[in-house]
């Protein structure tokens, strides 16, 4: 199995950088086990299942998503509602895949995979899930990076027709993923997340497998910042950081860095460093867990030249330590405060 680290993230991570004009936005033409629906290949005499009407099925495949896959088209509308689906719904999970290698998956996470007849996510993720699992799978619906509405759409639509299914992502599916989509596109169907049962099942987030690989830099107060502007503006991204960074939180920066969000990343070394010292620790960690793991450990005040370095891409994690943090022996540490209690 591959890993395509230069782009992994989830799709609201790429759409400053990558999606849109890019040719390679098209769903349709990676629907590699092509399903329910308007792309009737269907020699599929498999379980698969699609109760929508046929005027709600969309052109790019499937179990009736928004007809647009675009996403130009900013994913807009929702296609079928729960009124176009006939069967008894299936199951659906949101699954977190930790940091990318199989042993880093849980448990139940690997059991929800098995148990569930369609895996549906971003190819990356899709490649990420170890072969005896996918295996099993009835049907395998990989995209490119972007169109995550239309994605997630397409497994709710999967599982409204019967189907249970698991949309997949990394890391963990409520820190900026799609696990709040699906209940969000459940909603506006008209739908109910008791009626497909959905579950969110837990992965370990990259903020934590990074800090494992770093020491211990994140066992006091923590905030979380995505530099990702696709969704929020970054003004506001901005406005959090600066809030963040003048009080005494260890900070983890996830979507750092693309092309087109390499002014997002030299504003974010600025408000940093407006408030934290130029030697604050900070850590980067690249893919944690994939082949092509990168750690460093760094200041503050080197971090802007590093954007150009390729340990900083959108495969990566930064984290910054508040002023108590320091380096010892090639580890982060932020003290918990036992020292202000315990002689030790
Ligand atoms: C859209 S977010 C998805 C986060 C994911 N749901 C989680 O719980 O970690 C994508 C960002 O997560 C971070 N990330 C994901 N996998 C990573 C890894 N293996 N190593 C370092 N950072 C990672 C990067 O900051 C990336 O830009």
């Amino acid at each position: 199995m591959s890993t395509d680290t230069n782009a992994d993230a989830d799709a609201d991570a790429e759409s400053t950088s990558n999606c849109g004009a890019s040719s390679d936005t098209s769903e349709a033409s990676t629907d590699r086990s092509s399903s329910c629906g308007a792309s009737s290949s269907s020699d599929d005499s498999s379980s698969s299942k699609c109760g929508a009407s046929s005027s709600s099925a969309s052109s790019s495949s499937s179990c009736g998503t928004s007809s647009s896959d675009d996403e130009s088209s900013n994913e807009k509308e929702v296609g079928a509602t729960v009124d176009d689906f006939d069967a008894e719904p299936g199951k659906l999970s949101a699954v977190g895949l930790g940091p990318g290698h199989p042993e880093g998956m849980t448990d139940r996470a690997k059991s929800a995979l098995l148990e569930a007849e369609h895996i549906v996510g971003y190819t990356t993720y899709i490649d990420l899930i170890p072969d005896e699992i996918t295996a099993e799978a009835d049907e395998l619906y990989d995209t490119p990076m972007c169109g995550e509405v239309s994605r997630t759409e397409e497994a709710i639509d999967r599982a409204l027709a019967g189907n249970d299914v698991a949309i997949v992502g990394s890391g963990d599916p409520n820190v900026y993923a799609l696990g709040g989509l699906a209940l969000e596109i459940l909603e506006s169907k008209g739908a109910t997340a008791s009626m497909v049962d959905f579950e969110a099942v837990p992965g370990v987030p990259a903020a934590q497998s990074c800090a494992a690989r770093l020491g211990a830099p994140l066992v006091n107060d923590t905030v979380s910042i995505s530099l990702s502007d696709h969704l929020v503006p970054m003004p506001e991204i901005e406005s959090r950081l600066h809030a963040a960074a003048k009080e005494s939180f260890t900070i983890t920066i996830y979507n750092p860095w693309s092309r087109k969000r390499r002014e997002n990343f030299e504003k974010a070394c600025e408000i940093l460093l407006a408030h934290r010292d130029e030697d604050t620790p900070v850590g980067i960690v690249h893919g944690a867990g994939r082949e092509d793991e990168q750690v460093l450990i760094t200041e503050l005040g080197e971090l802007e030249e590093l954007g150009e370095d390729e340990i900083i891409d959108m495969t990566t994690t930064i984290v910054v330590g508040n002023e108590d943090t320091y380096v010892w022996d090639d580890r982060m540490v932020t003290p918990r405060g036992y020292e202000t209690k315990y002689d030790y």
